[in-house]
């Protein structure tokens, strides 16, 4: 037994269970006023969105008035989907399907919303998975990686550098997890190709910590274009993602994780407030502007954003 690692295991879910799963929700929301969402005339693009948090995102926007481009790679899944939001009298959902796994499909579909010359006013960021098993992409990056970080990084500078995001205040929103509060910053542990040195769990999290990272980056360089980044984490939710990643945490903690619409609110009233930012770097979960560093040891690394930025436009490329 690593009772050093099991010492830090017990502190992050004492430390959390309560305020990431629907027990934290419903407190919070308790004290919220309510911020109309009136999404008319935006356009919308979220990634992983046939299940899952992004869907609840998709939808809801589009109830709102967006019209919303819903990507993943499945196109059966997001038929089933689109057709079941119709079913509940929600239209303005476009299929776009993409494998983010893959920078040539994510490549792909930049240009694909390019050549329809219409801008975009919200792009959210959420495809992310973890994965127990080590498999590489076609294009030979550890797949989750790939998934998490990649493609976030491909596709939001695509957009911006084919001029797509350009509505009148476009924002992106990118979606983190608590997980990243874990670790500091690494450049060298992002892309995990050698199977005997992965851990999914511990990839996940160094791949969340840079999402953080990359946010404040994207802020910082991309303020004089008027463009707004917020990087969001949305608590514990009950998605399949979850399923098949972590059974034995949805058996104990099932009947509290939250449903979409609290794993989603955040990102929603992101878009609908667009409240200010203080500078530093910084999390969004429930409505309000958190540390990124929850545990002193992960601000202390070698690697700054200019490097972690220089190593993804090297594997970008
Ligand atoms: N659920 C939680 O408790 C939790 C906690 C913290 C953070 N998060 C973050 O929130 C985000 C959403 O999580 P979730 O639990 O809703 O995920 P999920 O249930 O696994 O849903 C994932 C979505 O992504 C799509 N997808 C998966 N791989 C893809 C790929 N290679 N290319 C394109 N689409 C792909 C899936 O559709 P197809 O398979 O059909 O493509 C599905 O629509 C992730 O970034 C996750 O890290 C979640």
């Amino acid at each position: 037994v690593n009772w050093a690692q099991l010492k830090k295991v017990a502190a992050f879910y004492g430390r959390f269970t309560l305020s990431f799963t629907q027990v934290g929700y419903r407190a919070r929301s308790l004290g919220w006023a309510t911020v109309p969402r009136d999404f008319r005339g935006q356009r919308w693009l979220v990634t992983g969105a046939s299940s899952g948090i992004g869907a609840t995102i998709a939808l809801q926007a589009a109830r709102a008035g967006a019209e919303v481009q819903v990507a993943a790679r499945s196109a059966g899944r997001l038929d089933a989907f689109i057709q079941s939001a119709r079913g509940l009298g929600v239209s303005g959902l476009e299929p776009r399907v993409c494998d983010f796994s893959l920078r040539s499909d994510t490549q792909r579909l930049v240009e694909e919303l390019a050549s329809r010359g219409e801008p975009l006013d919200v792009l959210v960021n959420n495809v992310g998975v973890l994965n127990d098993a080590h498999s590489l992409t076609a294009e030979g990056h550890e797949s989750s990686f790939a998934i998490n970080l990649l493609s976030h990084f491909v596709l939001t500078e695509g957009l911006i550098e084919r001029g797509v995001l350009r509505g009148p205040a476009p924002l992106v929103i990118n979606m983190t997890s608590g997980g990243g509060y874990n670790v500091p910053l690494s450049t060298a542990l992002l892309d995990v190709r050698d199977p005997a040195k992965f851990n999914g769990t511990v990839a996940y999290a160094f791949h969340k910590r840079a999402q953080m990272v990359l946010n404040q980056y994207w802020r910082d360089t991309w303020r004089a274009r008027g463009i707004a980044f917020y990087v969001m984490h949305p608590g514990w939710a009950d998605t399949d993602g979850v399923k098949r990643s972590l059974p034995r945490f949805r058996q104990i903690l099932k009947s509290i994780l939250r449903d979409g619409e609290s794993a989603a609110d955040t990102a929603l009233w992101l878009a609908a407030a667009r409240p200010p930012q203080r500078e530093e770097e910084s999390v969004w979960f429930d409505r309000r502007q958190r540390t990124a560093h929850v545990y002193a040891r992960t601000r202390v690394t070698r690697d700054t954003p200019q490097s972690l930025v220089e190593a993804l436009r090297a594997l970008a490329a």
